[in-house]
């Protein structure tokens, strides 16, 4: 398994499928495991250092969209560590009213952490490489009307981890990169949901939407993003529905020719 006896930096790991993850991977084998997230699950990360005694957990409360903090984060995570093999950037937040902090934080917060840490992960600058996941959703592929700002964060998510998911950068760095997008999950992101959409005109439609939708748990998303974890296919998109994981097949649509 491709995290066992690896260092895992873990974001939005306090709570929902960023607990999950950092449980899983301690409970497979993963060495060192820090969880970045703006709020502390106290009762949750004692469980969790108590089911590991001999591995470490390491908590740093930071918020994912403070560029600066985050840089300082990495770097005292590397100074205990010793190094960093996977990333897993789950923080994210829905709340489609408040435009500035949704596009801060869901596609801020990834670029922050992706860079800090790649420059770690980086062979070089004297790294081991590794895999760094990155977290999207099913409306950053598919345009869901009811959360357009929500599903355009997703959407740059996609498209910013394909870049750097690139063969060229992977040879000089050693560093892969995969996107995940989870269809609905049962977590408390969507809590007074009908409050945070822009159009609330839309709310009945948005509930019958929701009702129908099949959800899945925290935990089998987990579960689906580390036997992503395995598969290391670099420039990746999977998709994370009914508690499976498959790959997109994407294709160039722009070919650089000129038309008649
Ligand atoms: N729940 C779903 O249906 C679903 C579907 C697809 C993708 N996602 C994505 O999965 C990720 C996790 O969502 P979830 O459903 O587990 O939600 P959640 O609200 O249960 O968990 C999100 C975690 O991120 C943390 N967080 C939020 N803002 C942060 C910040 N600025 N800095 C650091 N930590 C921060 C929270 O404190 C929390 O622990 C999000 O990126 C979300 O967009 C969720």
């Amino acid at each position: 398994m491709a995290y066992r006896g690896k260092n895992a930096v873990v974001t939005g790991g306090a709570g929902g499928i960023g607990l999950q993850v950092a449980r899983q991977l301690l409970s497979n084998g993963a060495a060192k495991v820090a969880i970045i997230d703006l709020q502390d699950n106290l009762e949750e990360f004692v469980k969790l250092r108590a089911a590991h005694p001999t591995q470490s957990v390491m908590i740093i409360k930071m918020d994912v969209a403070n560029r600066k903090g985050i840089e300082a984060t990495y770097e005292e995570i590397v100074k205990t560590f010793g190094s960093i093999d996977i990333v897993v950037n789950v923080a994210g937040i829905f709340n489609d009213k408040d435009v500035q902090r949704t596009l801060l934080v869901n596609l801020g917060g990834i670029m922050n952490s992706t860079l800090s840490a790649l420059q770690y992960m980086n062979k070089e600058n004297g790294g081991n490489g590794g895999l760094i996941v990155n977290m999207s959703s099913v409306v950053g592929l598919d345009p869901m009307f009811i959360i357009p700002v929500y599903g355009a964060t997703k959407a740059g998510i996609i498209n910013f981890t394909r870049c750097l998911g690139n063969d060229q950068f992977y040879q000089r760095s050693g560093i892969k990169f995969v996107t995940v997008c989870p269809g609905a999950t049962m977590t408390d992101m969507f809590t007074n949901f009908t409050e945070k959409i822009i159009f609330p005109e839309t709310s009945d439609e948005t509930y019958k939407i929701l009702d129908r939708l099949n959800k899945q748990s925290a935990t089998d998303v987990a579960r689906c993003i580390l036997s992503v974890l395995d598969k290391e296919k670099n420039g990746a998109v999977y998709v994370i529905e009914g508690k499976r994981v498959f790959p997109l097949e994407l294709k160039q649509q722009w070919t650089g020719k000129e038309h008649a």
